[in-house]
């Protein structure tokens, strides 16, 4: 994973509790301190495991309710800093038609290392959409947490939900716009 997830995750910790708090966190990992992570160089999954176990211990949330929490805040932080990759999409449903083919793709000029998901879309209404995510890290709490901010993004209320595929590491969502 990139170094600025790391940051970011820092970041959250920073805003959210304090400064002590993000480097306790990293510390109880056994990572390294926040700081030491370089933004557009990649590090092993295992570190954000441990970061988030060391999360878990730490407040007794699930995995997936830090993932989710920590993916909406991922995506604001995103779009402030790299916002232009949004420039031209006008809606949620938009962005995620184009997430694979645009969205991402942009994301991989600007972070070569990047290790991105897989996401097809599977059907698209004026309303609705239903997605494939696929990826071995199976962060598919991290994408509810993505697909929330960006619904908060575009003023857009959703319902939606996730179901585990029989194939390994692929998920289905399926969203449906509620008013617009
Ligand atoms: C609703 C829209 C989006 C969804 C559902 C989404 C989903 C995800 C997920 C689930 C990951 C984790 C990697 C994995 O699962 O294998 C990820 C990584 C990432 N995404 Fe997106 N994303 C969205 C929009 C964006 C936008 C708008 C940006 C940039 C402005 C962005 C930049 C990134 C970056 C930098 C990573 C980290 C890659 C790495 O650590 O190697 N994403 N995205």
């Amino acid at each position: 994973m990139l170094g600025m997830v790391f940051r970011s995750m820092a970041h959250m910790l920073e805003k959210k509790v304090s400064d002590d708090y993000a480097k306790e966190i990293f510390a109880a990992a056994g990572v390294g301190s926040p700081g030491s992570f370089e933004a557009d160089k990649s590090y092993p999954f295992t570190d954000m495991q441990k970061v988030l176990s060391a999360l878990e211990d730490n407040t007794g949330k699930s995995s997936e309710e830090l993932l989710h929490d920590f993916g909406y805040y991922l995506f604001n932080r995103l779009v402030e800093v790299h916002g232009q990759v949004l420039s031209g999409r006008n809606s949620l449903l938009e962005v995620l038609e184009y997430l694979d083919t645009d969205i991402h793709s942009q994301v991989r000029e600007l972070y070569p290392d990047a290790d991105l998901p897989k996401v097809t879309v599977l059907s698209r209404t004026d309303n609705a959409m239903r997605l494939r995510y696929c990826s071995k890290y199976d962060l598919y709490a991290l994408a509810e947490g993505f697909l929330d901010a960006a619904a908060d993004h575009y003023s857009t209320a959703i319902e939606r939900e996730t179901i585990a595929c029989s194939e390994p590491h692929t998920y289905q969502f399926s969203l449906t716009v509620v008013c617009r």
